[in-house]
């Protein structure tokens, strides 16, 4: 009963094979080799138009090293208050930006809105004395599980770019996202309005891969420096750029992040049957967050479900109770209709 994160899950074995197809041979180093190359080209061909694009190992490096681009060191990056740029960084978008201040806003379901964003921009009153606000960044699916439709990216872009913010979009889950709007990739991202993105592998099937995509070249400019400087130019980019191949091929990313999205789904129409818990957050992604009583949690650990319970804002639309507790269920692209129903089944039991 496995539900902590989907990067508990190993790799897709379509990856580990297009890296040990990589294995033989010499090739370029530090990404001048024929798989990034090719990487790079079916990115492009993801999302329908030429994308400058670069990979590095993690999802922290991916979104700090986004930012450093877009936001000066006076900078402000506005985001929700749970971004994981926000909680989960330990600080490094600032330190790559070189201190731009990270500003937190609330919204029901890790979602921001244009009234909020509107309404925080306005406070900016003080000139050079505060921070100068240089770039939006959402959460493509957000960390609370839920997913913003294509309107609402533009209707943030459009207005975030009315007032002079560049827009980054963290898309560590973006492929569960796109799988659950089931949209194009551009139409979410480029065509709505978003300059930067950082496009997720690593907990959808790779073994550490991530992208740094950038649909204004110009924004690109000196960015192969950042990496670098920040170590996330690998020596033997091929097994970077082998993975991304993979990841692409065929829609081998889509078809992860559907298995993932519809075990959460499952999950989430089983957890709602449980005496005592509610959902008060539409499952969107792969991730699933009840509310639920204290004793049902702690009998759930007990009998060996490992999760985590969910700090924070909370849901946002409803109240955690004295005796009851918010949660975080996570699927993989490797969870079984099996897994799922083991915990629903113990829910049911211990309730
Ligand atoms: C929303 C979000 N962004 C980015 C990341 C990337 O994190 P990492 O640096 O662990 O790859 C995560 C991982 O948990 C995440 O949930």
């Amino acid at each position: 009963m496995e539900f902590a994160s989907d990067n508990v899950q190993g790799a897709d074995p379509a990856i580990l094979a297009a890296m040990m197809a990589a294995n033989d041979g010499t090739t370029y180093s530090y990404g001048a080799d024929p798989w990034t190359g090719r990487a790079v080209e079916a990115l492009s061909a993801v999302f329908g138009r030429p994308v400058t694009a670069f990979l590095v190992l993690t999802g922290s490096a991916a979104n700090s090293l986004a930012l450093s681009a877009l936001v000066p060191p006076h900078g402000a990056v506005l985001c929700h208050r749970e971004a994981h740029i926000n909680t989960d960084e330990c600080g490094m978008p600032e330190l790559f930006t070189g201190g731009a201040k990270l500003i937190g806003m609330g919204g029901a379901g890790a979602k921001l809105t244009v009234e909020t964003l509107s309404a925080r921009l306005d406070q900016f009153v003080r000139g050079e004395h505060e921070v100068k606000p240089c770039a939006f960044s959402l959460t493509q699916a957000t960390e609370l599980g839920t997913v913003y439709a294509p309107a609402e990216v533009k209707a943030l872009c459009d207005f975030a770019h009315g007032r002079g913010l560049k827009v980054h979009m963290d898309g560590a889950r973006f492929a569960n996202a796109v799988a659950s709007l089931g949209c194009s990739p551009a139409d979410v991202t480029w065509k709505a309005g978003v300059d930067v993105l950082s496009f997720g592998g690593t907990k959808n099937g790779a073994v550490m891969l991530e992208a740094v995509v950038f649909f204004d070249e110009a924004l690109a400019q000196d960015f192969k420096f950042k990496r670098k400087r920040a170590g996330q130019l690998l020596s033997k980019g091929r097994y970077l750029g082998a993975q991304m191949e993979a990841y692409l091929k065929d829609g081998l990313w889509l078809r992860n992040a559907a298995q993932a999205n519809a075990m959460a789904k499952r999950l989430a129409e089983g957890m709602a049957q449980v005496p005592g818990v509610r959902l008060p957050l539409p499952t969107q992604a792969n991730e699933v967050f009840p509310i639920m009583p204290v004793k049902l949690h702690e009998a759930l650990l007990a009998a060996g479900a490992h999760y985590y319970d969910w700090p924070g804002d909370g849901p946002g639309t409803d109240d955690v109770r004295a005796g009851e507790i918010f949660v975080r269920f996570v699927t993989g692209f490797r969870t079984t209709h099996a897994d799922v129903d083991a915990l629903i089944a113990a829910a049911k039991r211990l309730a």
